[in-house]
C-alpha cells in the first residue's frame, strides 16, 4: 500500500526517538511491500521559536492529508516560563482537539520474560495487560478557565472548569467496550463520583451504555483515589480501562511504571474518521536531549499501532512488536532499562537492533 505519514519530531529527545521509528517503518514498507511517503513538520518549542505559534498552519494541513501522523514530543525548559504566552503544549492540546482525536488508546502489558524490569514485584506485575482509554479532547483540559481578582482580595483567582456531554462520555465509552469484546470482556471506568458532579453524569451514561448496548461485557466503576492504589496493589484484575483526560493522564503516567519503564510505552489517538495520531507517552526528556542515549522502544511501538490502527497492516504491527519483544529478551537495554553499571546501547544502536530483528 502507498501510505503518506507526517512526522512531528517536536522538542527534546522527540527528534532522536522519532527517527528510529521511521526508520524501522521504512524497513517494514521494504520487507512487506509497501511505499511509505514522509514529510516533517513543526510542532510545540521549534515551532514556536521559527514561527511564533506551537502548531502552524502548514502543520495543521498537513496532518489532516494524512493517513496517520507520527509524534515524537513537546516541550522543554526554554518554553516553560509561567508567564509564557504560548506554550510547546498548545501545539498537541490543539492538534488532537482539531483532527478530533478523542480517544487516547495506551496499552500497558508486562512482556513474559521482561518482569525483572519493573519495580514492583513479579508475582504483582506478571501478567499486567491494560488498555485504557484516555478521554482526550474534553475535560479540564478544554473547558472554560480563566483569571480574576480574588474574591478574598489577596490577589488573583484562577479556574479550571471540567465538563463532560452525554455524547462526549457515550463515544468513548462505546470504543472501550468494543475493544473489550475482543480482549477479557471487562472494562473499568474511573471517576470521582463521590464529589464531582460531572462524574456522576460519567457514571450514569457509563452504566446505561454498558447495560443497553455491551451486556456481555462486565463493567464496574472504581473511584480515581481507589484506582490509583489498585493499579499498584492489583494491577492484573484490570482489562480495558475508561476514564477522563486528566485521570487518564495520571493514571497512565503511573501505570508506565508497571512494564518498569515510560521508554516503552506508546499511545493511538484516534477519532471517529480520519488520521490517528501516535506517540510515545513520554515527554521530551530535555535533561537527557542531544546525547544519543534516549530509549526509541516507546515510539517504535507507536509506529506498530499506526501500522495497525490507520493502515490496517496488522501483520506488519505484529512483526515489530515480536521484533521489539526480541531484542529485549536478548538481553539489550537502552540506558534507563539497564540496572546499575550492566550494559547499554544508545539510540540509534537500539534502532539497528530492531530492524535486524524485523527480518528474522
Ligand atoms: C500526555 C502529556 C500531555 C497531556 C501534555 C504534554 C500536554 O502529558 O500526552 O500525557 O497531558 O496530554
Ligand atoms: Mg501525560
Amino acid at each position: 500500500m502507498d501510505a503518506k505519514i507526517v512526522l512531528l519530531p517536536g522538542d527534546g529527545i522527540g527528534p532522536e526517538v522519532t527517527a528510529e521509528a521511521v526508520r524501522v517503518l521504512h524497513a517494514v514498507a521494504q520487507r512487506f511491500g509497501h511505499q511509505f511517503t514522509t514529510s516533517s513538520h513543526l510542532i510545540g518549542g521549534c515551532a514556536i521559536d521559527a514561527h511564533g505559534t506551537a502548531l502552524p498552519d502548514d502543520t495543521l494541513a498537513a496532518a489532516k492529508a494524512s493517513h496517520a501522523i507520527l509524534l515524537g514530543a513537546v516541550g522543554g525548559p526554554k518554553w516553560d516560563s509561567p508567564t509564557a504566552k504560548v506554550r510547546p503544549e498548545q501545539g498537541l492540546l490543539k492538534i488532537r482537539k482539531e483532527l478530533g482525536l478523542f480517544a487516547n488508546l495506551r496499552p500497558i502489558s508486562v512482556v513474559p520474560g521482561l518482569v525483572e524490569l519493573s519495580p514492583l514485584k513479579p508475582e504483582i506485575v506478571s501478567g499486567v495487560d491494560i488498555l485504557f482509554f484516555r478521554e482526550l479532547t474534553g475535560g479540564l483540559y478544554f473547558g472554560e478557565s480563566g483569571t480574576r481578582p480574588a474574591k478574598d482580595g489577596s490577589g488573583e483567582e484562577s479556574f479550571s472548569t471540567m465538563i463532560y456531554s452525554t455524547g462526549e462520555i457515550e463515544r468513548i465509552v462505546r470504543l472501550a467496550a468494543q475493544a473489550a469484546r475482543g480482549r477479557r470482556k471487562k472494562v473499568t471506568s474511573v471517576d470521582k463520583a463521590n464529589v464531582l458532579e460531572v462524574s456522576r453524569l460519567w457514571r450514569r451514561v457509563f452504566e446505561r451504555v454498558m447495560k443497553e448496548e455491551f451486556p456481555d461485557v462486565q463493567s464496574e466503576n472504581i473511584l480515581v483515589d481507589a484506582a490509583a492504589m489498585y493499579l499498584i496493589s492489583r494491577p492484573t484484575s484490570f482489562d480495558v480501562v475508561v476514564t477522563e483526560n486528566m485521570f487518564g493522564d495520571i493514571l497512565t503516567d503511573e501505570g508506565s511504571m508497571l512494564p518498569g519503564s515510560m521508554g516503552l510505552l506508546p499511545s493511538a489517538s484516534l477519532g471517529s474518521s480520519g488520521p490517528g495520531l501516535y506517540e510515545p507517552i513520554h515527554g521530551s526528556a530535555p535533561d537527557i536531549a542531544g546525547q544519543g542515549i534516549a530509549n526509541p522502544l516507546a515510539t517504535i511501538l507507536a509506529s506498530a499501532m499506526l501500522l495497525r490502527h490507520s493502515l490496517k497492516l496488522e501483520q506488519e504491527a505484529a512483526a515489530v512488536e515480536a521484533a521489539v519483544h526480541r531484542v529485549l529478551k536478548q538481553g539489550h537495554r537502552t540506558k534507563d532499562l539497564a540496572a546499575k553499571d550492566a550494559p547499554w546501547v544508545k539510540t540509534t544502536a537500539m534502532g539497528d537492533l530492531v530492524i535486524a530483528a524485523l527480518g528474522k
